[in-house]
C-alpha cells in the first residue's frame, strides 16, 4: 500500500479569519490545483460565511471545493438572528459544511443539535464534515473511545445514508496546540471510528495542529483519508506544501 496513490482530502478551515483581500492569496492555490501534483486529491476551502460567495466565484473554473463552517438546523427561513441554514449555504455555492466543531461544541452545541444540523445539511444536498474528538481531560480519564462512540451514535442518529458524511477526528487538545497524537494512537483511534460503521466506512480526516513539518509523519497513517487544517491553511504556501509533502 502506497500512500501517494490514495485519494486524499485537504480541508482548509479558516475559522474567524479572512477578508476580501485574502482572495488574492488563492491564485497560487488555484494554479496548484490545476497542476498534476494534485491529481490524487481534493482541496476544499471553508472560509467564514462572509467570503463563501466570493470564494465560490473565484473557484468557478477549478476543482477546489467550498464549504461553510457551521449551519443552523432549521430547514426554512426563520427569525434566527445571525444564523445561516444549509439551503442558504448551498444557494451561494457551498458543497460542504463543517458540523460539530469543538469550538462550537464549547459554546453549547450538543450531540442532539449536531444531529439535527447534519440532517438539515444532507437534505440540502451538502456533504458534511462531521467533527468529533475528546478533550484532554477525557483522554486522561481514558474516555476517548466512549466519547467518540457517543458523539457518533447521537450525532448520526437516524441517518441511514451516510455516504455524504466525512468524519473529522479532531482531538480538542491537539487543536491549535502544536501537539498531535502519537502515530500508533491515531491509527488505532481511526480504526475504532471506522469500526463503528458496519458497511461503507466513512472517510476519516484528521485535524489538530497539522503543519508542514508533522505532515511527513501524519501521511504515513494509512487509514486516514485526509486532513482538516486550521492555522496552516490560511497561508497558501503552507497549505500547498502540506499537500505536496503528502504525495512525496
Ligand atoms: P489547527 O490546525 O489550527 O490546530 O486547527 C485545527 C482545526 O480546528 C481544524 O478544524
Amino acid at each position: 500500500f502506497i500512500m501517494t496513490n490514495k485519494y486524499m482530502y485537504f480541508v482548509a478551515n479558516w475559522k474567524m479569519y479572512g477578508a476580501l483581500s485574502s482572495l488574492n492569496t488563492l491564485n497560487k492555490v488555484i494554479k496548484f490545483s490545476k497542476s498534476k501534483d494534485i491529481n490524487k486529491g481534493r482541496l476544499i476551502y471553508c472560509p467564514p460565511y462572509t467570503l463563501i460567495s466570493s470564494f465560490s466565484k473565484k473557484f468557478k473554473n477549478c476543482q477546489i471545493g467550498i464549504g461553510g463552517q457551521n449551519c443552523h438546523e432549521g430547514e426554512n427561513y426563520g427569525p434566527y438572528t445571525g444564523s445561516v441554514n444549509a439551503h442558504m449555504l448551498k444557494n451561494i455555492g457551498a458543497q460542504f459544511v463543517i458540523i460539530g466543531h469543538s469550538e462550537n461544541r464549547e459554546r453549547g452545541e450538543n450531540d442532539k443539535l449536531i444531529n439535527l444540523k447534519i440532517k438539515s445539511a444532507l437534505r440540502a444536498k451538502l456533504k458534511v464534515i462531521f467533527c468529533i474528538g475528546e478533550t484532554l481531560n477525557q483522554k486522561k480519564q481514558k474516555k476517548t473511545r466512549s466519547i467518540l462512540s457517543k458523539q457518533i451514535k447521537v450525532g448520526l442518529n437516524n441517518i441511514k445514508n451516510k455516504s455524504n458524511i466525512f468524519i473529522a477526528y479532531e482531538p480538542v487538545w491537539a487543536i491549535g496546540s502544536g501537539f498531535i497524537p502519537k502515530s500508533e494512537d491515531l491509527f488505532t483511534t481511526v480504526q475504532y471510528i471506522k469500526s463503528k460503521f458496519k458497511v461503507n466506512f466513512p472517510k476519516v480526516l484528521y485535524g489538530g495542529s497539522v503543519n508542514t513539518q508533522n505532515i511527513t509523519s501524519l501521511k504515513e497513517i494509512n487509514n486516514l483519508d485526509g486532513f482538516l487544517i486550521g492555522g496552516a491553511s490560511q497561508n497558501a504556501k503552507k497549505f500547498i506544501d502540506i499537500v505536496k509533502k503528502t504525495y512525496t
